[in-house]
């Protein structure tokens, strides 16, 4: 885990205390058009989703995985604070999301990103928005870009991430 001598960083689940700097994390980059906004309301209902990145006490780093369907998961929320980009913990909160969908039994994880490089990473590969499910466009009428959304859609297949991880460099 990156860290400094002077810094205590911890990767952990969110607690229901974390939920307002969470909000206030993501709002950050919502209030620029880069991604959804969240209300407390749905973040309380989905806060066991969130993995954060706790420096020195501040919030600096959230991920969420939220389960869509039998197989399938979103990767979404992901956000590091403007003063702790940089230091790998986009990486941590992703790496440990995905992990955690594994655990969970799902193979297949999606994002819809304006960042797809940051993705492509991580083993996700750009897909026809029309590969995923209905319920996934619930989502699309709170945004403010709705219906011109330029966003990319992508996809991770947990089962070959794992074989490319065993297969090394
Ligand atoms: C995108 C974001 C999450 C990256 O977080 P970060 O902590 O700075 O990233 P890391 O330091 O963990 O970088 C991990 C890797 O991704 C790369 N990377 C980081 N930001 C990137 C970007 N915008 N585009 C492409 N690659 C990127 C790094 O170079 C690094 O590569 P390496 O492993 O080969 O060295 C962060 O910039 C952010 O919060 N942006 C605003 C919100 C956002 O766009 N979220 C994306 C989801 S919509």
């Amino acid at each position: 885990m990156p860290q400094t001598t002077a810094q205590q960083v911890s990767l952990r689940k969110a607690r229901v205390e974390d939920v307002p700097r969470i909000q206030k994390l993501i709002h950050i980059y919502a209030d620029q058009g880069e991604m959804l906004h969240r209300s407390l309301n749905e973040l309380y209902e989905t806060m066991r989703d969130f993995t954060i990145v706790e420096e020195d006490g501040k919030i600096v780093a959230c991920a969420a995985i939220h389960v869509t369907w039998d197989d399938l998961a979103e990767l979404k929320s992901v956000a590091v604070a403007p003063e702790a980009q940089g230091r790998g913990y986009g990486k941590l909160v992703v790496n440990r999301c995905l992990d955690e969908a594994r655990e969970l039994g799902l193979r297949r994880v999606f994002a819809l990103t304006y960042k797809p490089e940051f993705f492509a990473k991580f083993g996700f590969q750009i897909i026809d928005r029309s590969m995923l499910p209905h319920k996934v466009w619930g989502e699309c009428i709170k945004c403010r870009k709705f219906p011109n959304c330029n966003e990319t859609a992508m996809m991770c297949y947990l089962d070959k991430r794992e074989q490319l991880a065993m297969d090394g460099p």
